[in-house]
């Protein structure tokens, strides 16, 4: 894994985006939500509109989506995905692509899902979050590492972390989604993981330098032979081994 320590991730985290879609135009580019990706996304945004990165041909996979959600509801990740991102960019909506919250049956669509990845080849570069119960997507403690895109329930953290989109109230945060799983993820030909800020300290340092655990699935990208994880000041804090 290489470690990046810098103030400026979010930017840097977008221009290693662009540079890969500079290298190849057709990039399937998996993607993720949340608080983090927000600056990335809007770094991105800049350079498009700046004429540095052009999305046209670029095909992409989403990490999750919440179980019940279409893309009319505000706190869907459909929708914010094309709120922060797709709609301000040159991206073909239909090489767009998030599991169907709204679908009659989660678990077919999990599998469709599953599937759809594999038809396009692969993902060649998946950004990645950390959310505070050590998940990458949505694989909550405990997540197999070895499983893949499924319907899972959310932690109470996760529904807490994420309350936001839902008016603040944890208990309006779906209780379901449909995540990539921890092996789905790792097949991608690259990772690059961002997390920002004091918050992400604890479970950035259990993530890279603890045990490889069902229980903190982020710590699969260890294993990962080409993974980039680039950290603020902050939420490095906790990394006894920094190199940046
Ligand atoms: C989002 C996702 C999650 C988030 C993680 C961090 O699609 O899969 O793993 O990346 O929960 O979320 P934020 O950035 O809001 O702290």
């Amino acid at each position: 894994m290489e470690i990046v320590v810098d103030d400026r991730a979010p930017q840097r985290a977008a221009e290693v985006i662009a540079l890969r879609v500079l290298r190849n135009p057709r990039l399937i580019l998996g993607l993720a939500t949340g608080r983090t990706m927000q600056p990335v996304y809007a770094e991105l945004i800049t350079l498009f509109i700046r004429g540095e990165v052009s999305f046209r041909d670029v095909r992409t996979v989403n990490l999750d989506e919440y179980v019940g959600l279409g893309v009319e509801h505000a706190g869907s990740f459909a929708r914010e995905m094309s709120e922060r991102f797709f709609r301000h960019v040159d991206i073909d909506p239909a090489n767009t692509h998030l599991p169907n919250g709204a679908a009659a049956d989660a678990d077919t669509e999990a599998d469709r899902f599953e599937h759809l990845i594999s038809r396009l080849g692969g993902i060649d570069l998946q950004l990645l979050g950390i959310g505070r119960s050590g998940h990458i997507g949505f694989n909550e403690p405990p997540s197999a590492l070895h499983s893949r895109t499924r319907v899972v329930t959310l932690t109470p953290t996760t529904r807490r972390q994420n309350a936001a989109a839902f008016g603040g109230d944890p208990a309006r945060v779906p209780e379901r989604a449909i995540t990539m799983g921890v092996a789905t993820i790792m097949d991608s030909r690259e990772l690059l993981v961002v997390a920002t800020g004091a918050a992400k300290a604890d479970v950035v340092a259990a993530a890279v330098e603890g045990p490889v655990t069902t229980m903190v699935s982020a710590s699969a990208v260890q294993g990962h032979p080409r993974c980039l994880l680039i950290v603020d000041e902050a939420a490095a804090r906790g990394l006894n081994r920094r190199r940046s």
